[in-house]
Order: structure tokens, then C-alpha cells, then sequence
């Protein structure tokens, strides 16, 4: 189902991190339809090459650019952002979804489990923003949207390391936003439940396993409208938040969830 106009987005550049995985690759195909042009970036150089093919195919003018990269390294950080914006022009919209799970009941955390899920999701996240927000600030406009997860707003058994690193993505989002708007630039994040991708799914698996249940059962049971959220409606939430139709909205966490959130 298409949702916007395909010019919402004409003469922006979108920056769309973790493009390799379900919900960035879903999310940089809706803002190609939108009208920008796209930087796809994740550490799977044939993904992000599949990917610029399918977009291409659907949209034989649509502007799209792949930079692989390692987010965790600061020198592959630094080469992205500047090889996007000698691609493209400078990057007016950035999309933090590159994340991973990981860690456990926190009996058997490790050091490394908890600095490797809060450097990905967290530290590494911030960095790239601080590189993109230089030249946003710089021009007076720009809009973030961070994918932070339901997990970044309440408890998640087993998830001390995960969740801990989406609510200081939530944190980070809502003072940032406060910053940002002053310079022109918005800041928002989504934070969806189970999201039919690998990870969302291996994650309610998980869920199941250790409840002894079925996957079925424990998606009926945990989230109100009985499915998994889809990639495509996470992708439409961030291109509806990063379009000027959501001029207004500013340090929001929007959840997608199936109404899970509230039970
Ligand atoms: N699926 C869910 O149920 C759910 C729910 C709430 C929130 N979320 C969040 O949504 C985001 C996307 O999740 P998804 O389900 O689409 O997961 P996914 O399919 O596993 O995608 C994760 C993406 O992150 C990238 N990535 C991981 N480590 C990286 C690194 N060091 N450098 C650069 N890129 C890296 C991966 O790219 P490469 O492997 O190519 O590097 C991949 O594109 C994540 O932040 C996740 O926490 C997901």
C-alpha cells in the first residue's frame, strides 16, 4: 500500500543504516518511492548491492548510493557520511536502525556481551549522529529517526543488556530532540514490538521457548491485534515521521506494537 506522495521527500537524502536487515531494507525502498535519494549502508556489501538492484527495478530514476561499513569503527563512520554526501549532497535525513540483540539473564552476562550491544546500538549510534547532526546544524534543517524498540520504554525478561542499550537510545533521543529542534532539525524514534524480521522472530522463539508455549500462542497471547507488526508498517511510521507532515512532532517515541505495550 502506497501512503505518500512519490515527491514527499524530493530533495532530500536519506541516510538509512542497518539497509541490509528487514526493516532498513524496507525502510529504504518507501523513502526511494518518496523521492529521495538514498544512502543504503550496512556491512554486507552483496545485501546493499541486492538491494540498490530491487530499488532501481521498481524506480529506474531513484537516486540510490552503497557505502558498506563497519559502524562501530570511527574511521568507516567518518567514510561514510563523507562519501554519502559527495554521492548524494549532504544528508538531510538519517535513519539509526542498525542494531543487534544479544545478552541474556543477567546471571550469565558478560563484560564483552554488554559492551558489544551498548556499542552498536548506543555509542556507535551517537557517534554517526554527531557526524551527520554537524552539517544538519550547520544548514538549520534535518530530521532523525532513531529505531529504538518497545524494549526501550519497559522491561524485557532477559533483556538487561538489549534493553538497556534501547533505553539509552530512548534517553538519547529525547534530550537530543530538545538540542536539534533549536537548529531546524527534528528528532524522533519508533519503538516497535515484535517486528516480522530474523531478529524479531527468533526473539519471540526465544520468548516461546522458555515459556514452554508455542510461537503462536505467545504472539496471540502478547500482542492485542493477535500478529507481529510488519516491516512496512515500521518503514511507513519513520517516512511519515521524517516528512513535513510531522513538522510539529518532536522528541516522540512512537510505538508500534499491536497494542502489546499495554499489556
Ligand atoms: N525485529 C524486531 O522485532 C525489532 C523490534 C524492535 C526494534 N528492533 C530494532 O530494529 C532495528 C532493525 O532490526 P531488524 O529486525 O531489521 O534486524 P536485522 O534484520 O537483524 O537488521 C540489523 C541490521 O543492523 C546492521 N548492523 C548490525 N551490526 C552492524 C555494524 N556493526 N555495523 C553496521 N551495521 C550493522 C545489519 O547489517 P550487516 O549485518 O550487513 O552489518 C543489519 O542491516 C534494530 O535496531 C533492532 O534492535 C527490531
Amino acid at each position: 500500500m502506497t501512503v505518500f506522495a512519490n515527491d514527499a521527500l524530493k530533495d532530500e537524502h536519506a541516510l538509512v543504516t542497518g539497509a541490509t536487515g528487514g526493516i532498513g531494507s524496507a525502510t529504504a525502498k518507501v523513502l526511494a518511492e518518496t523521492g529521495a535519494a538514498v544512502t543504503l549502508t550496512g556491512r554486507r556489501e552483496d545485501k546493499l548491492e541486492e538491494l540498490a538492484r530491487e530499488i532501481r527495478e521498481a524506480n529506474p530514476s531513484a537516486h540510490v548510493y552503497t557505502h558498506a561499513a563497519d559502524l562501530v569503527s570511527e574511521e568507516e563512520r567518518g567514510q561514510l557520511v563523507e562519501s554519502a554526501a559527495n554521492a548524494c549532497g549532504p544528508i538531510s535525513l538519517l535513519v539509526n536502525n542498525a542494531g543487534i540483540s544479544g545478552g541474556g539473564p543477567v546471571e550469565n552476562l558478560e563484560r564483552e556481551d554488554i559492551e558489544r550491544v551498548m556499542d552498536m546500538n548506543y555509542t556507535s549510534t551517537v557517534l554517526l549522529t554527531q557526524i551527520v547532526y554537524e552539517s544538519m546544524k550547520k544548514r538549520q534543517k534535518g530530521a532523525i529517526v532513531n529505531v529504538t524498540s518497545l524494549s526501550g520504554l519497559r522491561g524485557t525478561y532477559g533483556g538487561t543488556a538489549y534493553a538497556g542499550s534501547k533505553f539509552a537510545m530512548t534517553a538519547f533521543t529525547h534530550s537530543f530532540a530538545l538540542e536539534a529542534i533549536e537548529h531546524g532539525v527534528r528528532v524522533n524514534a519508533v519503538s516497535p514490538g515484535f517486528v516480522d524480521t530474523d531478529m524479531g522472530r527468533k526473539s519471540a522463539q526465544k520468548k516461546a521457548d522458555r515459556q514452554g508455549r508455542s510461537l503462536d500462542d505467545v504472539i496471540k497471547d502478547s500482542i492485542p491485534s493477535g500478529r507481529m507488526t510488519t516491516q512496512l508498517e515500521v518503514a511507513n511510521t519513520i517516512t511519515f515521521l521524517l516528512t513535513d507532515a510531522a513538522a510539529n512532532i518532536v522528541g516522540e517515541s512512537v510505538k508500534i506494537s499491536g497494542g502489546s505495550v499495554m499489556r
